[in-house]
């Protein structure tokens, strides 16, 4: 059986939820809280962009009692926010929305992005597209806050990313190849999912999807927002209001844009 090539975040999104296992979201909304506290004290409502399966609006809206809008590009990774919001019965809205085609009539406090979505934007000029998009549902106070790793991280993360490989409870089997190419600084994920039938052994369809993320240092970061309009309120190392550098990892980067009106 061939395996067929899908959209990135279709198939994964069946298996997504099981290789985040040991991502703790509580621990990652407390981070994002203590930030928002920090530059924007009393905020309201929060925008997620690049939500996945909603764990971080999830546990912002538990933890904290913000009014949060989740939204993602996927349509499959949405559909598994709205399944988990259901069944916690947690009133997160999940909608499925391109961050670089943002249509919400309204303002939030604090637009975030986490786990290295914005790794997929492969162009400076991307990036700025973001950024314009973002302008259009925040205030001059608001904050934009996201994340993105840098090459260190990636030549760190092969070691346990490249052969991953596991089953999940939802039947699904999984083989992850992982290379960083350091001259384009391409960090390609490539995956082989296939559905098993109820024995767990028989292979009923093969799916391959290929995930490619740019990555950037943070000089090339600041560069990219620098030549816009928004300013650099903070920059954080990892998971800590600890000022980043050149050897971060994962950067988060705190935004405003003075001159909306
Ligand atoms: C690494 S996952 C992170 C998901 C989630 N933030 C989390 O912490 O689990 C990257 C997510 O970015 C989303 N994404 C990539 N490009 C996007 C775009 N142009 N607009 C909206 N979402 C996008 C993918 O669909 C995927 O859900």
């Amino acid at each position: 059986m061939e395996a067929v090539n899908q959209p990135e975040y279709s198939t994964l999104a069946e298996i997504y939820d099981h290789i985040m296992q040991n991502v703790d979201y509580d621990v990652w909304a407390d981070f994002i809280d203590e930030i928002i506290q920090v530059h924007h004290p009393d905020p309201q409502s929060i925008l997620e962009l690049a939500c996945g399966t909603g764990s971080l609006s999830l546990s912002l809206e538990e933890l904290m009692c913000y009014e949060i809008v989740g939204t993602d590009k996927s349509p499959a990774m949405i559909s598994k926010a709205r399944n988990k919001n259901q069944k916690q019965a947690s009133s997160v809205r999940f909608l499925e929305m391109d961050f670089l085609d943002i249509s919400l009539d309204r303002k939030f406090d604090a637009v975030v992005s986490i786990f290295d979505s914005i790794n997929y934007l492969h162009k400076s000029r991307s990036i700025k597209k973001l950024l314009n998009e973002v302008k259009k549902v925040i205030d001059r106070n608001s904050l934009f806050i996201f994340d993105f790793t840098t090459p260190g991280n990636s030549i760190q993360a092969i070691e346990y990313l490249d052969n991953e490989e596991g089953t999940t409870e939802n039947n699904y089997h999984f083989f992850r190849k992982s290379r960083y190419d350091e001259e384009l600084q391409i960090h390609y994920n490539d995956f082989k999912i296939e559905k098993l039938a109820d024995d767990n052994e028989t292979v009923t369809e093969r799916h391959f999807e290929q995930h490619k993320q740019r990555i950037y240092t943070l000089q090339q970061m600041l560069d990219i927002i620098e030549a816009t309009d928004f300013e650099i309120v903070a920059k954080y190392d990892a998971f800590d209001l600890i000022e980043a550098d050149d050897d971060s990892l994962r950067i988060t980067m705190v935004l405003r844009c003075p001159t909306i009106q």
